[in-house]
């Protein structure tokens, strides 16, 4: 006879947090958001923590390496998709861990031999009036030169003039030298009233262009997460099936965190993927496992040695696993029940393993729910997929724009390997391929979806992530008031509907 589990399995927007008392130290600014993302002896410290408890999913139309930058330097961590080929995967790892805050690498070059005509038209496609002049046209040539929109005059020039006839010359160019700071080569552009600094390297290669208004957007950022080289910290989605190809190149790109993508992960292949990961590379590598939603598939794969699992089946929103295979589990029900499997493991081995609540988070205040709930941290996709940053395609549709974002599971995102279809071939898909509405840059959302986070803790008496946990109460809301919740029994106003009587 089949087991049936009595408890009904519940979603985020069934619960509700109750407030405790806030002490006077219960402000925003005080509210600490670290948290481990992999395992760690209990009582001890992870080796490495995220500064916020986000990850960016493992889709196509999420992480990328542009996406995972600008997590990282937020304090939160990217898994760079998977289904894509090799060496796409490690390159992307690889722009990663070269990205050098403020540095970058100059997208608009000429060679010496092109005329203006051709500036302007490049600059037209990149929108960029900075222009290296290299050698052989490339962006690490050999640099001869710099033009700048105040370098020609498109209609007194002649358009068949050669570049290298006008543009800044290399022996009139105050230049940095590579391994340069970045406070340090704001300096010369201060100094030298310039509005880009190129760097070189001893060869007179070009290696990045500094630019006087970025200074600002790339100071310092405290939270940002990062390796003991200082480089950004960036994950990568694998699968269980080609991992002895894919693994070696990620790691050696840079990657130090990977995590198996499946949308199923209590088997054995994972179990054999961990072992490998952990045989090659000891601890040096990090790798977290999943998903699952309940203690048996947590154990498994914290048993194998995962060094974080995810949890979550058929609550992502582009998901129809649920409806095309009945499998699944409410996201709130499954991150209970397995942050408590973790609890007993803890106690019962000294290893403390970290639990990721995957997809479902709708609201903001759904992210403090799953950390309440004991989620280490979570992971979105929709969430990200709505930024500039995000690699979807941006477009208009009607009067709104939108950002392209698929699942996984689509024919069109072909990753057979996630859904272990048999010889390369989906037999039915398990999620959508649709649009989310444009919401603009990450860094200004998040930090709005931060402020929410805090405040919420703040309500909650809460200080920190593990304080959270102990601290709070939650109720579950009937279908009346969640109505009640909402904005009810007034009209809303809308400006263009509103008359003057
Ligand atoms: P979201 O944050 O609610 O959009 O959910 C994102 C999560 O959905 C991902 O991290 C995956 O775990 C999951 N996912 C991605 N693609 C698919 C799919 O095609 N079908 C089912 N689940 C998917």
């Amino acid at each position: 006879m089949a087991v049936v589990i009595d408890e009904v399995s519940r979603t985020f927007s069934e619960y509700l947090l109750l407030p405790n008392l806030t002490r006077k130290e219960n402000v925003p600014a005080n509210v600490r958001l670290q948290t481990p993302l992999v395992s760690h002896p209990l009582g001890e410290p992870a080796s490495i923590c995220l500064n916020i408890p986000m990850a960016s999913a493992v889709m196509q139309t999420v992480s990328d390496d542009r996406m995972a930058v600008a997590v990282a330097r937020c304090g939160g961590i990217s898994f760079i998709f998977g289904s894509q080929p090799i060496d796409r995967q490690a390159e992307m790892v690889r722009r990663v861990k070269k990205f050098k805050a403020g540095f970058v690498v100059s997208d608009s070059n000429l060679r010496p031999d092109a005329t203006l005509r051709d500036a302007v038209a490049l600059a037209g496609r990149t929108g960029h009036t900075t222009m290296a002049v290299t050698e052989d046209g490339r962006p690490d040539g050999p640099l001869l030169g710099i033009i700048t929109s105040r370098d020609y005059r498109v209609h007194r020039q002649d358009p068949a003039s050669r570049v290298d006839t006008f543009m800044t010359p290399f022996d009139r160019l105050v230049v940095g030298h590579d391994g340069i700071s970045l406070n340090a080569a704001n300096d010369l552009i201060w100094e030298h009233g310039l509005s880009c600094l190129p760097i070189i390297d001893g060869g007179r290669r070009l290696r990045h262009l500094v630019f006087r208004k970025d200074y600002d957007a790339h100071r310092e950022n405290p939270d940002e997460l990062i390796d003991e080289e200082k480089r950004l910290v960036t994950g990568a989605g694998i699968s269980s099936h080609d991992y002895r190809d894919r693994v070696p190149p990620l790691v050696d790109a840079g990657a130090s965190v990977l995590c198996i993508d499946s949308s199923d992960g209590f088997n054995e292949w994972q179990a054999e993927c961990l072992d490998f990961v952990r045989g090659r590379y000891g601890e040096r590598v990090k790798i977290g496992a999943g998903n699952v939603v309940e203690p048996d598939g947590f154990e498994y794969l914290a048993d194998a040695g995962a060094d974080f699992v995810k949890v979550g089946i058929g609550g992502g929103s582009i998901c129809i696993t649920r409806e095309q295979k009945g499998i699944g589990r409410g996201q709130a029900t499954a991150v209970l029940d397995v942050a408590a499997a973790r609890d007993r493991y803890a106690e019962r081995t000294g290893r403390y393993v970290p639990v990721c609540s995957d997809g479902g988070i709708v609201f903001d205040y759904h992210i403090v729910l799953a950390l309440a709930m004991g989620a280490d941290f979570v992971m979105m996709g929709r969430y990200f997929a709505r930024f500039d940053e995000s690699p979807g395609r941006q477009i208009r549709l009607g009067t709104n724009v939108v950002k392209e974002y698929w699942g996984e599971g689509t024919n069109r995102a072909q990753n057979w390997a996630r859904y272990d279809a048999v010889g390369g071939q989906l037999a039915f898909e398990e999620g959508v391929d649709g649009y989310v509405p444009y919401a603009g840059s990450l860094g200004s959302n998040l930090q709005q979806t931060l402020a929410r986070i805090r405040a919420t803790m703040c309500n909650c008496g809460a200080i920190d992530i593990p304080e959270l946990r102990r601290k709070a109460r939650l109720t579950v809301v009937s279908a009346t008031s969640l109505r009640e919740g909402g904005m009810h029994d007034v009209l809303q106003k809308e400006r263009e509907l509103v008359t003057e009587l």
